[in-house]
């Protein structure tokens, strides 16, 4: 069967010039980070950088050395105007002439940290809006169903390429010689699945909605889910997010008595959001437990959120629990 690359894709799929330039940048910024971390323990780029991040956050080398990736692969392309980005205080807005910019991108350069020593799966992931090229810094904090695309990178046993626009997520896998090969033109999350993904050592801090959820699940064929539950959880929302869109399952990281005052733990604008496009494209459920994830309006550009997402079915037995509080 014939290949077809992501420069064919933005072709066929009839993605705007000025888009398509700036996914070609963000694609080519995971390609070179897929290759940083390949050879990072002998290059002596492993561990913490010793300096902490806008969340409090120790910043891991590679943290550094991803997030300038991204600066390097985006600050050259004249379609882009500013840049959001988890290991940045401030957005990065950068000087264009009148008929350039208007992209705005919104990124976790190296999400999953805690997991690169341990050489387990990380990802990138990233959201594209719309902003006046004349006043980007202004118009930074909207809601996710403004979203003109988003995607992710997966760094795991091969590098995975998620792209979604305009309701269709897909999925690319980068070959040898550097290229992204389409390997997944629709990706569908099952409605119904039995696995879900949650940080179960947070069990003391859950609101009654997440704890009946859990209680119900490990319950089994004879509990009220009728079926039984198998757990995952890498600790890197990029490669619980790939399961669940390659099988389905669903992925918690609720509001809790601990994160409570943060208003959650992961990031609204570059985690929750893009996130919750690709899942919605492929058919399943974002919530924040009692409404619509994409719907959620930003006040900051590291607001953290609620994040509920998987297969539909899940999630919407979910969501009737925090109906019933
Ligand atoms: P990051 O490495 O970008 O800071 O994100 C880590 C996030 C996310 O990837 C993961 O799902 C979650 O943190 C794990 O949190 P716990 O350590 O509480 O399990
Ligand atoms: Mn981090
Ligand atoms: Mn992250
Ligand atoms: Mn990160």
């Amino acid at each position: 069967m014939a290949r077809t690359n992501l420069s064919e894709w933005l072709l066929h799929r009839q993605v705007p010039p000025k888009l398509a330039e700036t996914m070609t940048s963000v694609a080519a910024a995971c390609a070179e980070i897929a290759e940083v971390l390949r050879t990072a323990p002998i290059e002596g780029i492993s561990g913490v950088a010793g300096t902490t991040n806008v969340q409090g956050e120790d910043q891991k080398q590679l943290d550094v050395v991803s997030n300038d990736i991204f600066i390097e692969h985006l600050r050259p392309n004249r379609h882009v105007s500013a840049l959001v980005s988890e290991e940045l205080e401030e957005p990065l807005l950068f000087e264009r002439s009148a008929d350039e910019g208007g992209l705005a991108i919104a990124c976790d350069p190296l999400d999953g940290s805690s997991n690169l020593d341990v050489n387990v799966t990380v990802g990138s992931i990233f959201s594209f809006l719309e902003v006046p090229a004349d006043d980007p810094g202004a118009h930074l904090l909207q809601p996710g169903t403004e979203q003109i695309a988003a995607g992710y990178a997966a760094y795991g046993n091969s590098t995975s390429l998620v792209l979604v626009y305009q309701g269709q997520a897909s999925a690319f896998t980068l070959d040898a010689s550097g290229d992204f090969v389409l390997t997944a033109a629709t990706l569908t999350i099952p409605s119904e699945s039995a696995e879900y993904a949650i940080n179960a050592a947070r069990e003391r801090f859950w609101d009654e909605a997440t704890r009946t959820y859990v209680a119900d699940s490990v319950k089994g064929e004879d509990g009220p889910l009728g079926k039984r539950y198998n757990m995952r959880w890498v600790g890197s929302m990029v490669a619980d997010i790939h399961r669940i869109l390659m099988r389905g399952g669903v992925f918690l990281y609720p509001l809790d008595s601990e994160t409570v005052a943060k208003g959650g733990r992961l990031r609204l604008l570059y985690e929750a959001n893009p996130m919750a496009l690709i899942v919605e494209a492929a058919g399943g459920r974002a919530s924040t437990g009692p409404g619509r994830l994409l719907e959620a309006a930003p006040s900051s550009i590291h607001q953290r959120i609620p994040v509920i997402l998987g297969s539909s079915a899940e999630v919407e037995r979910i969501e009737r629990l925090y109906q019933q509080l």
